[in-house]
């Protein structure tokens, strides 16, 4: 055995959503957040292309980001209409978290990889920084509202059409206690083929 197991099985089960509104006004230290982001970048990469891209909000950065899910929302919300009370909400959350880092798919210029692997190991990075979150005791909350999917919210921030954002990475010391979860038994989402 390399690693302790019983510390990996625990951070790994321990790890929660923990949102926003469960956070405390503690501030989380930039040094923690290089440290969660660099694990990430420590994630499977196919081809090492190595796509993960992070865009850091904090301080009065949270604000320029709020103004940005705002005309993004809007510019998606069409016929329906941008409904008060999720925007509100929305903007909420660029105060009760300290940190918020922008999750984004940097495309391969070759296209070599497919890009659904592309956004796979991202997802992976995503949950190498949760998990290093979870080992500080810190929430972290994986949203992904639908409006940043749009090849206009990754211009708005920087990338190109063939480029994805993700969705943001709230991170925050809970105020609640940690929260508790459960998962299907694996016999339910496992079939073992022996012969
Ligand atoms: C790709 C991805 C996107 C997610 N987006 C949202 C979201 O937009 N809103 C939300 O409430 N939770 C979102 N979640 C978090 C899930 O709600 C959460 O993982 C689930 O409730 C299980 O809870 P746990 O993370 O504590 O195990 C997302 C999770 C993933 C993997």
């Amino acid at each position: 055995m390399r690693y302790d197991l019983s510390e990996v099985n625990a951070v790994i089960r321990d790890r929660r959503t923990i949102y926003p509104e469960q956070f405390s006004d503690r501030e989380v230290q930039m040094d923690m957040v290089r440290q969660i982001l660099s694990n990430a970048t420590w994630a499977p990469t196919h081809g090492k292309t190595e796509p993960w891209r992070f865009v850091i909000f904090s301080g009065k950065g949270r604000e320029k980001l709020g103004e940005s899910l705002k005309d993004l929302y809007s510019l998606d919300a069409g016929e329906e209409g941008v409904r008060p009370a999720k925007l509100t909400k929305l903007m909420r959350r660029m105060e009760l978290a300290s940190v918020i880092v922008l999750m984004a798919m940097k495309r391969d210029e070759k296209k070599k990889i497919p890009e659904i692997e592309e956004v796979e190991a991202v997802a992976c990075a995503a949950q190498n920084a949760m998990l290093t979150a979870c080992a500080y005791g810190l929430g972290a909350f994986w949203s992904s509202p639908k409006f940043l999917y749009n090849p206009a919210a990754a211009e708005h921030f920087g990338f190109e059409t063939d480029d994805k954002v993700l969705g943001l990475l709230y991170l925050g010391y809970p105020e609640v206690d940690w929260p508790k979860s459960h998962r299907k038994p694996l016999e339910y989402v496992s079939r073992w083929v022996k012969e």
